[in-house]
């Protein structure tokens, strides 16, 4: 496994894989990696023969009172945790490789509708950031196949309308959320919960489930979300969004609508969880 930081050298190594035909795929992380991204690595090298995983905390897909700075950076331990599975190269590139010059003068990727609703609605110019950042890596490492989570539904429904938006000959895979064995979902953000905010956290999957059983039961999805907005408040949340949406197109639910999902955003604490369910009613 070599882990790069020049966008020459990746370049290179891309090339001679492309001239010996071989399939490649991209995991775009963070880091602070935890099961989550293991099982898209894992996924990536059952459908590529070189699997790059990207390291990089992306500056411009945060707020300004975001936790940027705070955002756990561990590289050697990623290197680690990734050396023992089939990964070919670790991409981990400073700031001024993806944003040569000042990153709030980059050409920028804008998703229309779909970036400005839910998370994009309290995290203003967030989606931007990311499709920016993913159009930048698609580019740089060509991938033929890119696995992302589906614990940030949204984020996969960005991702894939700007790949087809900008005809980028990427296929998306979208991969299941990993939780621990209380249903929490996995994220490099549960770090940040203190003991007690931990205990407290899987309510929030509780409440996803509550909402998908009312729903298939017929329940009304402004009654469904009322209803779990309260019992998440009693489980100590300070809500952000609880909402029932079309799966497609994250749209407001019609009579019609069959395949939906719960999408919720809360507070425990300062620390913002996310996560959401898939229902077929
Ligand atoms: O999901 C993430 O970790 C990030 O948003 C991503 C896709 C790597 C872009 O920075």
């Amino acid at each position: 496994m070599d882990v790069i930081q020049q966008l020459s050298e990746l370049r290179k190594t891309v090339t001679g894989w492309r001239s010996a035909n071989q399939r490649v795929a991209l995991v775009p992380t963070m880091g602070n990696l935890h099961a989550g991204h293991l099982s898209l690595v894992r996924e990536a090298s059952k459908q590529a023969d070189r699997v790059v995983v990207s390291i990089f905390v992306n500056p411009m897909q945060f707020g300004p009172n975001e936790d940027f700075a705070a955002y756990p950076r561990t590289l050697e331990q990623d290197c680690e945790v990734l050396r023992p599975l089939d990964v070919a190269v670790v991409f981990a590139p400073p700031v001024e490789v993806v944003y040569p010059g000042r990153v709030s003068e980059q050409t920028r990727v804008e998703v229309p509708g779909i970036s400005d609703i839910l998370c994009g609605a309290s995290r203003p110019g967030h989606f931007t950031g990311v499709a920016t950042v993913v159009c930048k890596l698609f580019n740089m490492v060509q991938p033929d196949l890119a696995v992302f989570g589906e614990k940030d539904y949204q984020q996969l429904l960005v991702i894939r309308r700007m790949t087809q938006d900008l005809c980028l000959p990427v296929e998306i895979k979208g991969m299941p959320t990993q939780r621990d064995s209380d249903g929490l979902a996995m994220s490099s953000r549960n770090g940040y919960l203190s003991a007690a905010e931990r205990a407290q956290a899987p309510a929030l999957r509780r409440c996803l489930l509550q909402a998908a059983e009312l729903l298939k039961v017929g329940g009304e999805p402004a009654k469904v979300e009322s209803s779990c907005c309260e019992s998440l408040e009693k489980a100590g949340f300070e809500i952000d969004y609880f909402s029932v949406r079309r799966a497609d197109d994250l749209q407001p639910v019609g009579a019609e609508d069959m395949r939906l999902v719960v999408l919720a955003a809360a507070f425990l604490g300062k620390t913002r969880l996310i996560d959401n369910l898939a229902v077929s009613r």
